[in-house]
């Protein structure tokens, strides 16, 4: 309940009308408009819900203004730094850090679930080896349900956590086996004495003819990827996922729904767009055309943007991409690249737009995506495949996210009005008479 209101007016000599304002616990109040069509037969217009707050949550915070995150109150910052991602998948799902029993639970029931159906390989094989992974894992993730009938109630809190620890379980697996088949080698097993992230880099790149030893930076980089893109509160893929489940159907169909919206450059794809970008720079002449390529950027008729730069809601450096430059420049070191041409041009132009007053007037920064390209393109990540990691880490999100939307009481189906602007009533003529 709030005892503070907003009133609307009118110019046209309509009753002003009194709305509830509502605070959360910390970040922006929000007026309750909710029964504004009602007292006013008026919607409110907001495209790309530039001023809406769509659901109450208590996942995570952003304050793009500080560059703050926070997932359930804990900083960004520290969940990178004194936890695993398997940790952060506990919180965002249940509300807590696991002590070390929970954690080992936690753990071991994700573990026991990282095999998928052996069908699915008969599935999967039914795709064109070149198919983006994204493609592929749209599918594959859809494919689930048909897999697991006995976890698609949506309604039933049981069902849901088991589907929940599926598809963390299962997301490696998934977008290994999407990989493996691309390149024509054959599946890896999941091996469940390795960690989250050693798991996955292992059925990545080990071969039934040659085991791939985890190598301990390498595997920590990988985690801080999971960690650092489990959740960003209502994005553009988390609000698919809540507006798609908020239908009723089940949480595979609606994390796939996710995993597509997901693929966008302006969204997840941002990452294997900021690396095409840059092989494009390098293509064209590398570190000396980077003053071109800015000028293109700047240019309104261009419409060339500097991927991985910019943000929706940071206008502040996104804390997320400084942990990922640290882990950026850790992962260069280690496997010696810091003279790697593509990571210098990479190290060049994000200066150079850092100092330019077109960049820094507009508040534009390097996001997470800028850093996490370079990171995984280092690693030996194929660039197509970067924002299914991307998909495998926000999984855990998007069914945090869901799970909260399906037991909130006052949850609805999300059915979003307009503002029509098309053809008013008319008639349909004979073909013959239509000219
Ligand atoms: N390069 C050049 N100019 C830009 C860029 C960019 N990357 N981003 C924004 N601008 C300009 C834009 O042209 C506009 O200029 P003006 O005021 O002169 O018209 C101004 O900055 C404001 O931009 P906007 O388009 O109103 O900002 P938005 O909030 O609608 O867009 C964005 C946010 C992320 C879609 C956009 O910054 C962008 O396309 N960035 C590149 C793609 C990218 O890196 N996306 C990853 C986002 S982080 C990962 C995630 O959370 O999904």
């Amino acid at each position: 309940m709030t005892d503070r209101n907003a009133t609307l007016t009118f110019s046209d000599g309509s009753a002003p009308v009194t709305f509830p304002i509502l605070s959360g616990t910390i970040g922006p109040d929000v007026i309750d408009i909710r029964t504004l069509y009602g007292k006013t037969g008026k919607f409110t217009y907001d495209p790309g819900f530039l001023s809406t707050a769509s659901c109450n949550s208590t996942i995570t915070f952003i304050d793009g203004d500080k560059g703050e995150l926070l997932y359930r109150g804990y900083p960004i910052e520290e969940l990178a730094t004194k936890c695993d991602f398997m940790e952060v998948c506990h919180l965002l799902l249940y509300g807590e850090l696991p002590d070390v029993a929970q954690k080992k639970d936690f753990t071991g029931r994700v573990t026991k679930h990282t095999m998928v159906n052996e069908q699915m390989q008969f599935f999967l094989r039914g795709f064109r080896r070149d198919a983006h992974p994204m493609s592929v894992m749209t599918g594959l993730v859809g494919a689930l349900s048909a897999f697991y009938p006995d976890s698609i109630n949506l309604h039933d809190a049981h069902q849901r956590d088991i589907s929940a620890i599926r598809l963390i379980a299962k997301m490696p697996t998934l977008v290994a086996m999407a990989y493996k088949y691309s390149v024509g080698q054959p599946y890896m097993y999941p091996r469940n004495d390795l960690s989250y992230a050693a798991n996955f880099m292992r059925m990545m790149f080990a071969t039934p003819c040659e085991d791939y030893k985890p190598n301990e930076v390498l595997v920590r980089a990988m985690d801080r990827i999971f960690t650092l893109h489990a959740d960003h509160e209502q994005n553009a893929s988390t609000s698919t996922v809540r507006l798609c489940a908020s239908s009723g159907t089940n949480p595979f169909a609606a994390i796939a729904a996710g995993v597509a919206c997901l693929w966008g450059p302006a969204h997840g794809g941002a990452n294997e767009a900021c690396l095409a970008m840059l092989g494009d720079i390098q293509a064209n002449g590398g570190v000396a055309k980077i003053g071109e390529f800015i000028t293109k950027v700047k240019d309104k008729n261009s419409s060339v943007k500097l991927m991985g730069f910019g943000h929706r809601v940071y206008k502040n450096y996104d804390p997320r991409a400084k942990l990922m430059r640290e882990t950026c420049h850790e992962v260069l070191s280690e496997l010696g690249l810091h003279d790697d041409p593509l990571f210098k041009l990479a190290m060049s132009l994000e200066k150079i737009a850092l100092e330019d007053d077109y960049f820094v007037s507009r508040k534009l920064y390097p996001n997470v995506d800028y850093y996490s390209g370079i990171v995984q393109k280092a690693i030996g990540i194929p660039v197509p495949l970067f924002t299914a990691i991307f998909a495998l880490a926000r999984t855990v999100g998007w069914i945090a996210q869901l799970n909260e939307m399906i037991a909130d009481p006052e949850y609805k189906i999300g059915r979003p009005r307009q503002l029509y602007t098309g053809a008013t009533r008319r008639t349909v003529m004979p073909l013959a008479q239509r000219s």
